[in-house]
């Protein structure tokens, strides 16, 4: 099967994606409890770019096929499954000895999510991972009945589901985003308050509208002094929900006497521990009310380019100059 394969982990993002090779490996056997998937298109996820530089919270021994996230239909069935051959399943898979940057790829039938026929193609490469996060960061805010939700890095595909459901539950969202340009997209595409965090007033700006809108939630997945920022801003009784750390940069200027006289509290959010929490049939029956929403074109991850696996790098380097555009799919 032909895969990328990453010789060795770098930092240096542009030496770590330049190393990837096109190999042609044997198809791995299987465990009893594995399918063997025949990849139509995987993903590229910040977690996959942080990953190749060896930052990210998982680490597989090297030489290593990138990519934890990809669709496709079954072809192989371990001994104790059965039933599966020829499903279409979209799948999250980090193990240690397979990737979804790949011709075929291996996964745990506790990894896969079987998907009705209708569901679109692309969508399925991208569907495990981003619009789950959302939905279960998004039962906070619902939860706390905030009127209102600030949230950073709000070109990204998850930021896009949470404005959704924050647009289909009547909260008003308060998004923040680095370059002018995404700015631009969002309030385009219907975005009522878009911040800049680059503008020379953002911190004013932040502050008046939070005391308009009084927003009680705050979704960071950036760090660094906009965690302070963001959380500094947050009514009273408030909570910021921490989900990714784009920014390379531990949390900065928070302010105390908001957490010891406003109540303020920050969480995390890891899908693998949320989903792991479910009770049993919760996490299919928000899946099939997750892919309705797919099938009948009311969410969408955004799609910016598609390449061959065999040129992943120049796909990469497009996807990394400008990551609000949209998802990078590889195709075999
Ligand atoms: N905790 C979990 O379980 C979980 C699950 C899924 C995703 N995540 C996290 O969710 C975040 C979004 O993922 P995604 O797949 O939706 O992203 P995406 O669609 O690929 O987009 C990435 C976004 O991050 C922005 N960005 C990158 N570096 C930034 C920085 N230093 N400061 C501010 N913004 C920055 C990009 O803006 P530009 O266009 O300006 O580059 C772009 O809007 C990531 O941190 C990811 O790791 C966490």
């Amino acid at each position: 099967m032909k895969s990328v394969v990453l010789p060795d982990y770098n930092k240096n993002v542009l030496r770590a994606m330049l190393s990837l090779k096109i190999t042609d490996l044997e198809i791995p056997e299987l465990k009893d409890d594995e399918v063997l998937i025949k990849t139509s298109a995987s993903v590229c996820n910040p977690s996959d770019i942080a990953f190749i530089q060896g930052v990210y919270n998982i680490v597989k021994p090297v030489p290593a096929i990138p990519g934890f996230e990809g669709a496709g239909e079954i072809v192989k069935e371990g001994k104790n499954v059965s039933g599966l051959i020829g499903k279409k399943v979209s799948a999250f898979v980090q193990s240690n000895s397979s990737g979804t940057w790949s011709e075929y790829f291996v996964a745990k039938t506790t990894d896969i999510i079987v998907l009705d026929n209708n569901m679109p193609d692309e969508q399925s490469a991208c569907f495990t991972v981003n619009p789950f996060t959302a939905y279960g960061m998004f039962e906070k805010a619902r939860q706390l009945q905030t009127p209102a939700i600030i949230q950073n890095a709000s070109g990204s595909q998850v930021a896009t589901f949470l404005r959704k459901m924050a647009e289909e539950e009547g909260m008003l969202m308060i998004d923040i985003v680095r370059k002018e340009e995404t700015a631009k997209t969002l309030r385009d595409e219907g975005a009522k308050h878009v911040l800049v965090e680059s503008d020379e007033n953002f911190d004013d700006q932040l502050k008046q509208i939070s005391y308009q809108l009084k927003p009680h939630m705050a979704f960071d997945a950036v760090g660094g002094p906009l965690s302070g920022k963001i959380y500094n801003a947050l009514a009273p009784h408030s909570e910021m929900m921490v989900y990714g750390g784009l920014s390379n940069k531990p949390m900065s200027e928070l302010n105390v006497m908001g957490a010891i006289f406003h109540n303020k509290i920050v969480s995390g959010f890891n899908l693998i521990d949320w989903k792991s929490g479910l009770k049993a049939n919760e996490f299919e029956s928000i899946s099939h009310s997750l892919q309705k929403k797919f099938i009948d074109g009311i969410y969408k991850t955004k799609i910016d380019k598609t390449v061959d696996i065999d040129n992943i790098i120049k796909g990469l380097k497009s996807y990394l100059g400008n990551m609000s555009a949209g998802k990078l799919l590889v195709k075999p």
